[in-house]
């Protein structure tokens, strides 16, 4: 059975087929071996789940294959859960990574409640139309200062709930494991297994 992943980034197609591997029978294959998808897909709902299901309608509609995708963010408390499905632009179009920390640790520059969480949505849709999702949430605080290692986006600023360590500095397969994307595939796995045997 073939399931298209609609990303184009090799980390998260490595992070899904890890978890995946138990159902040796189905065929991953990454939105960049597909040819003939739109590259961009306008993801203009207002949450993760909304923006989650755009983007595996669309890539299922265009392929015909049943069709996986995720959305992701950081829910900050003392900001009404801001950055949330703004969290790759926070700090304005054409931010970077470091901007957006930078405005991160300065909107929280007086703010004693540091807790945040980062949560992923993971859709499927079927060709037949029909569409299921799941979630993962990882709690954690944010730190007063960027703790720079490995990872991506808010990681330097992320400490998990358990840990006195930011994402940055996790070992990768820590993270992973921990991580709300982590949690949502694992939640996927549990949910979609029969789905995808019978
Ligand atoms: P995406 O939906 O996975 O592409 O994530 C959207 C944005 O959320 C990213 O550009 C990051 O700013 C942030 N984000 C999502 N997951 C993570 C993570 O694991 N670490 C750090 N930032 C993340």
């Amino acid at each position: 059975m073939d399931i298209l992943l609609a990303t184009r980034n090799a980390h998260k197609v490595e992070e899904i087929r890890q978890i995946f591997a138990p159902l040796d029978f189905l065929t991953l294959i990454p939105a960049d071996a597909c040819p003939g998808l739109p590259e961009e897909v306008d993801e203009n709902a207002d949450t993760f789940e909304g923006n989650a299901l755009i983007k595996a309608r669309t890539l299922c509609a265009a392929s015909g294959l049943w069709t996986l995708s995720d959305d992701s963010g950081l829910e900050v408390a003392a900001l009404n859960g801001a950055p949330g499905i703004y969290s790759a632009r926070y700090a304005g179009p054409g931010c970077t990574t470091a901007d957006n920390n930078r405005k991160l640790l300065r909107e929280l520059a007086e703010v004693s409640d540091r807790r945040a969480q980062f949560r992923c949505v993971i859709a499927l849709c079927a060709p037949d139309g029909r569409e299921w999702t799941v979630q993962g949430i990882c709690p954690g605080t944010i730190a007063r200062e960027c703790h720079v290692g490995g990872g991506f986006g808010y990681d330097p600023l992320f400490i998990p709930d358990g840990y006195d360590r930011t994402f940055a500095e996790l070992d990768p397969a820590e993270k992973n494991r921990i991580s709300h994307r982590g949690r949502a595939l694992q939640n996927a796995f549990a949910a979609w297994r029969d789905l995808f045997t019978q």
